[in-house]
């Protein structure tokens, strides 16, 4: 399918705009416009923004003129309860199905307000200023939007697409390093499965991404988008090829469950594992993972946890990508070349025990 990119002029960097046709919907991503110009997209009159108290501390002095709901910061919030709390107040000023949701934070706000917009009075529109580099590269495109259940991630949650998402990343100056850094294994993993040019960018320019280059991480992330959209435009409700965005997630999800370390951090975990488990199958070579551990470790990516087999097996046990007795696991060919193949659990957890003793 032909992606649709077109560059507009803008008085400020490079504004690209990516757009997501989907059945029911369309969803314009911007990159590099301007954060502050978000309320020329909002249609009609009745908008509220959510956030959360960091982005509220730092940018909250330009979201004058609309009612802010602000949220603690963190996943803790994504649950049922927050969603509830949030509905009562958009009812308490008057927010109706005209009405429209901005959210305005990193992963986290997108996906609260995102599911929020989906179920309130059946659905409102909902668009977002995309604040962390996680959120930017991944998590505000694609129209996944949920909320945990205990521990287990987004298990409740819609496919619904943001009508706008912007993608400023001057905002990324103010994000805490780990944060960053989270964020920068997701944008490797969108290379490593479909586009092994943006891996290789990666590769020559690592004190560039580390000095946060507003320019360059504009390039970064407007590639990375690229690839989530062109792979949503084809599957938008994952039955088939948006699998492969899952990369490193299924053994991820279990290490962010066991150990609380950040999202980015534990997927990076997540994709030695998918890659090791990929050598040990015959799928790839060895020297590719080792090319795909040099890069993680470059940007220290890879702590180091210790989680008991069995726990990690039932978190795998509880994956949304498990069918019965099997799951779809995402497996990589090749820097640039990932591919879902469904594998008996009983295997899968073998070869990851088999990795545990060497
Ligand atoms: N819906 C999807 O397709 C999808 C995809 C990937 C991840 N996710 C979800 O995204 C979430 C993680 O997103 P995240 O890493 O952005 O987490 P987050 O939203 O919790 O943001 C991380 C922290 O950085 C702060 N922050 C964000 N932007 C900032 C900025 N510009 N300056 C200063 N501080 C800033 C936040 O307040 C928060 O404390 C997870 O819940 C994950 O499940 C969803």
């Amino acid at each position: 399918m032909t992606p649709e990119f077109v560059t507009l002029k803008s008085n400020y960097h490079f504004l690209k705009k990516i757009t997501i046709n989907t059945a029911c919907h369309k969803s314009d991503i911007l990159i590099g416009e301007k954060w502050t110009n978000f309320r020329k997209y909002i249609p009609g009159e009745s908008a509220v923004i959510i956030t959360d108290d960091n982005i509220l501390n730092f940018y909250g002095k330009n979201f004058t003129g609309l009612p802010v709901i602000s949220i603690s910061p963190g996943e803790k919030s994504k649950n049922l309860e927050v969603i509830n709390k949030l509905a009562g107040k958009l009812l308490n000023l008057g927010i109706d199905r005209k009405g429209f949701i901005v959210g305005i934070g990193g992963g986290v706000v997108c996906d609260i307000a995102g599911f929020l917009g989906s179920v309130y009075m059946r659905g409102i529109g909902f668009g977002f200023v995309s604040t962390s580099l996680l959120s930017q590269v991944d998590a505000s495109t694609g129209g996944k939007n949920g909320v945990n259940v205990g521990k287990v991630k987004n298990i409740i949650g819609s496919f619904n697409q943001p009508e706008f998402v912007i993608c400023d990343p001057v905002m990324l100056k103010t994000l805490p390093d780990d944060e960053y850094l989270s964020g920068l294994a997701e944008l490797i993993k969108n290379g490593v499965i479909r586009d092994s040019e943006l891996v290789i960018e990666i590769e020559k320019n690592i004190d560039l991404i580390l000095k946060r280059d507003t320019l360059f991480l504009e390039k970064l992330i407007t590639r990375s988008i690229e690839i989530k959209a062109s792979v949503v435009r084809e599957d938008e409700k994952e039955t088939g090829i948006r699998m492969i965005l899952n990369f490193g997630h299924t053994f991820g999800h279990a290490i962010e469950a066991g150990t609380g370390i950040k999202h980015g951090f534990a997927v990076a975990g997540g994709m030695i594992i998918a890659a090791d488990i990929s050598v040990q199958l015959g799928f790839l070579q060895k020297d590719e993972r080792d090319r795909l551990f040099n890069l993680l470790d470059s940007f220290k990516l890879l702590v180091k946890y210790d989680i008991p087999y069995d726990q990690v097996k039932r978190f795998i046990l509880q994956d949304k990508k498990k069918s019965g007795e099997a799951v779809n696991f995402v497996f990589l060919e090749e820097t640039g070349k990932a591919i879902v193949k469904s594998i008996a659990l009983t295997k899968l957890m073998d070869s990851y025990k088999l990795l545990k003793t060497i």
